[in-house]
């Protein structure tokens, strides 16, 4: 029996309201200036644990530049789709720019890292073929993978014997291909990419990795996973976004250029709907460069990455296999994980909470983010409100 508009549209409407009574409604709250390790929330000065800032570049003078020399060139934006009057020598660059960062030959720009995953693989893979996937992969993966008609499958998360017993199984499709988060986004943990480069290999399929958390973020230099693991090669299909290290919008794929070409000519969001404005490629140009030329913002992060998880790991939370910039403080409950988040929000910390369905029932958490820009205080005060606050809920 099929459910009425409106009764769908109450009971979503209906629990947001209730959290919002009972003062848990954690979601949508307005930064009131430049997203830094310190934000104004609720006209508060709060420690930033909330963002995707990881090199901490929104405020960077080069980047501003680089989008006011832009909206002076070029304007505002295109007024029309790359393929007819919407491509600028900026695009041009940028594409080139994250091809040499990720080490490809060519890359394609689109304008969200959700509508690059949901181009790509609708564009790439067909009926016959099949699409393996971790379970806990982002929302756009599996509605790219829904929307593409190809038969997907998805293993345990990072469960390297269940993805080799659907390899072993798929011999009847055309082609195959593995695709995984660099660095899962509710978890902060890696993707075991030697192993899953190993099986594809044995079993003939390819590799695509979104990239949106490890840009910036792992490897030596920040260049991403194939750097953290020191590997070459193992990926044929880089996906990433401009909204996260890189403060800009948009997403990319980086891979061989007969591949980009086709993407070019083949993949429907780039040619039926207009790209990143000029202002955006240019900015996000601009952040490439100094995620190169200012190594210290990477090292700083490592540092600090290591310090907050050691600090809150050490006071009894459950911050399951996080190793990097994301660190979860699973709780459980949804209501002790909301009481939580109430409490550390009051306490100074800018953090929110994540429940089902973002994740599954029973492991709902607060996710914290780490910037290179905290300072030791900033990590050791957020440390304690978690201490105090945690102890006091009886949660550690
Ligand atoms: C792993 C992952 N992929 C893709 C995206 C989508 O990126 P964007 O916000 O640029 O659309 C996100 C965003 O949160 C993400 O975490």
């Amino acid at each position: 029996m099929g459910i009425l508009l409106k009764d769908r549209i109450n009971q979503v409407n209906q629990r947001a309201n209730q959290m919002k009574e009972n003062g848990t409604f954690f979601w949508l709250k307005t930064i009131e200036n430049s997203s830094q390790s310190r934000v104004m929330v609720d006209q508060k000065e709060k420690i930033m644990l909330a963002s995707y800032n990881y090199l901490a570049l929104i405020d960077h003078p080069k980047l501003k530049e680089a989008g006011i020399k832009a909206i002076e060139k070029y304007g505002t934006g295109t007024s029309g789709v790359r393929f007819l009057s919407g491509t600028t020598e900026v695009h041009k660059k940028l594409e080139a720019k994250i091809a040499q960062f990720k080490g490809a030959d060519d890359a394609i720009t689109y304008t969200s890292g959700y509508v690059t995953n949901l181009a790509a693989i609708t564009a790439l893979f067909q009926k016959d073929d099949i699409l393996i996937i971790d379970k806990i992969d982002h929302a756009s993966i599996i509605d790219g993978c829904m929307l593409s008609g190809a038969r997907y499958k998805t293993f345990l998360h990072n469960d390297m014997g269940r993805l080799e017993a659907i390899l072993k199984d798929s011999d009847n499709y055309v082609n195959k291909i593995i695709i995984v988060d660099g660095v899962y986004s509710m978890d902060g943990d890696v993707a075991n990419l030697p192993e899953i480069s190993r099986l594809a290999k044995k079993y003939k399929a390819k590799v695509m990795v979104d990239e949106a958390h490890s840009i910036g973020v792992l490897g030596k230099t920040g260049h991403g996973i194939e750097e953290y693991f020191g590997l070459e090669n193992a990926v044929d299909i880089h996906m990433g976004t401009l909204s996260k290290t890189i403060p800009s919008v948009g997403g990319y794929i980086a891979a061989e250029k007969s591949m980009i070409d086709y993407l070019r000519h083949n993949s429907r969001p780039f040619i039926f709907s207009a790209p990143i404005p000029p202002v955006n490629a240019a900015v996000a140009i601009a952040a490439l460069e100094v995620i190169e030329d200012e190594p210290e913002r990477v090292e700083n992060l490592h540092r600090n990455m290591e310090r907050y998880r050691v600090g809150i790991q050490s006071m009894g939370y459950n911050i399951g296999d996080s190793v990097t910039a994301i660190v979860p403080i699973i709780v459980g409950g949804e209501e002790e994980t909301l009481q939580l988040c109430k409490m550390v929000n009051e306490m100074g910390v800018f953090i929110c909470p994540i429940v089902y369905p973002a994740v599954s029932k029973g492991t709902s958490r607060l996710r914290s983010h780490v910037l290179t820009n905290h300072t030791v205080e900033d990590i050791d005060e957020a440390l304690s409100i978690f201490e105090k606050a945690g102890k006091s809920l009886g949660i550690i």
